[in-house]
């Protein structure tokens, strides 16, 4: 088997931080008892670019427990659990391409490697497979049924790409799911972010000015995890809606050229580029931290602060201090990656039982939904999770964690549907 991990040896912890994470996924587990028995994507070629984690490791086996030939390379350079990597080959027998800190270069050998597979499905997280396929492998495009999304970023430029006509095959986005969003984003994000930051920093929330800059799904949960941690929370948007949904849940809401002379920390989630730059970094108070849990790295002018700085030096890991011509220090946080995955191991099992739930669920019926042999009766167009499939993940999620629900009385279901009863 073909395969590329820091070191095989790790894979025993990884094994079993893997079974550790399985305890908290009711749900995938649900979904892989039944691909075992049924199959329903065998011998389909399905190429993964997702972040590296215990998590990720649950769906690439669950794939592969109903039929598929799973190859999975890391969707960040800085994300991937070098042990769960080893695990994957060793133990489960899943050409896995990825490395901690790997370089740019490597980054992508390790997306070619996956495409080399000729994948029938693609999986991504951030929309880089689809990219390169589409950019320099036309000719793999037609034997492609569909692919799935996880991120709003990815999203995003798959939107993009079928509206400027370009996109060759189906795509269901799965980050669209209200039990992706609503939990993987503004809970995963909020918990993992913080947890991000206190690991590679240890410092104290209570009582600091935390600057959240975006009030998107992962803003929200950020914003409100900082909050309840005893921060002053101040959050930036661009959106006017957004913002005043931030003031009424009671934020202070101001400019960034506002912000940046008062906060302590600085935590951007936009999925835009240079959203802290030179304008901000030279107003900012003396040993400001600034961090990102954005998709990629642009959302923190990081050559802007290297040219306002004197020197820099790496005081702890994932942390480095910034000495600034004006005599202030600036300490960024994981290169201005997703602070999340970088500095500690992402969003919680629980959340991403959900989030690849929809996974799995949305592969399979991208599976039934092909035409014989291949491609597919779905356009070329960006999907949303089918609402059975999201409901469907909600109901079992509840039922895992021990909580019934109403159901509607017949009386009720016929209110609902007439229009001539009123007071
Ligand atoms: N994205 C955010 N957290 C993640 C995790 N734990 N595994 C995979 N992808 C993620």
């Amino acid at each position: 088997m073909n395969y590329h991990v820091k070191n095989i040896k790790l894979s025993e912890e990884g094994k079993r931080r893997i079974e550790w994470a399985e305890r908290e996924m009711p749900v995938l587990r649900l979904i892989k008892n039944r691909f075992i028995k049924e199959k329903p994507l065998k011998g389909v070629r399905l190429g993964c670019c997702l972040h590296v984690t215990t998590e990720t490791a649950n769906l690439a086996i669950t794939l592969k427990a109903g039929g598929a030939n799973v190859a999975l390379c890391a969707s960040n350079p800085l994300s991937t659990q070098d042990d769960v990597a080893a695990s994957l080959v060793k133990d489960f027998g899943i050409p896995t391409f990825a490395i901690k800190a790997e370089d740019n270069k490597t980054y992508y050998k390790h997306i070619q490697s996956v495409i080399d597979t000729k994948p029938q499905v693609t999986m991504d997280d951030g929309a880089d497979v689809v990219g390169i396929l589409h950019k320099n492998f036309k000719e793999l495009l037609l034997d492609i049924i569909g692919g799935t999304e996880e991120t709003t970023t990815g999203v995003i430029r798959l939107r993009a790409m079928e509206r400027d006509g370009v996109l060759e095959y189906p795509i269901i986005s799965v980050n669209d799911a209200d039990t992706k969003h609503l939990f993987d984003n503004r809970y995963g994000t909020g918990q993992s972010t913080l947890d991000g930051i206190i690991r590679a920093t240890n410092i104290l929330f209570s009582g600091k000015n935390v600057v959240v800059a975006g009030y998107g799904w992962c803003g929200r949960g950020v914003a409100s995890r900082s909050k309840g941690m005893g921060a002053n929370t101040i959050v930036t948007e661009v959106d006017p809606t957004k913002a005043l949904e931030a003031a009424m849940d009671g934020f202070p809401v101001m400019s960034m050229e506002q912000a940046s002379k008062i906060g302590d920390i600085f935590i951007t989630l936009t999925g835009n580029t240079s959203v802290l730059r030179e304008e901000h970094f030279s107003k900012m108070k003396d040993g400001a931290i600034v961090c990102n849990s954005g998709h990629f790295n642009v959302e923190i002018d990081i050559p802007a602060l290297k040219k306002m700085s004197k020197s820099t030096r790496e005081v702890r890991s994932f942390v480095e201090e910034f000495n600034l011509k004006n005599g202030k220090k600036i300490y960024l946080l994981a290169e201005g990656r997703l602070v999340n995955l970088s500095a500690a191991e992402g969003h919680p099992a629980s959340v991403m039982d959900m989030s690849f739930a929809n996974q799995a669920l949305s592969a399979e019926y991208l599976v039934k939904n092909r035409k014989n042999p291949m491609n597919s009766n779905l356009e070329k167009k960006v999907y949303p999770v089918p609402k059975e499939i999201d409901q469907e993940i909600a109901r079992l999620k509840l039922k895992s964690m021990g909580i019934s629900i109403d159901q509607l009385t017949k009386e009720q279901e016929k209110y609902l549907s007439s229009w001539q009863e009123g007071t």
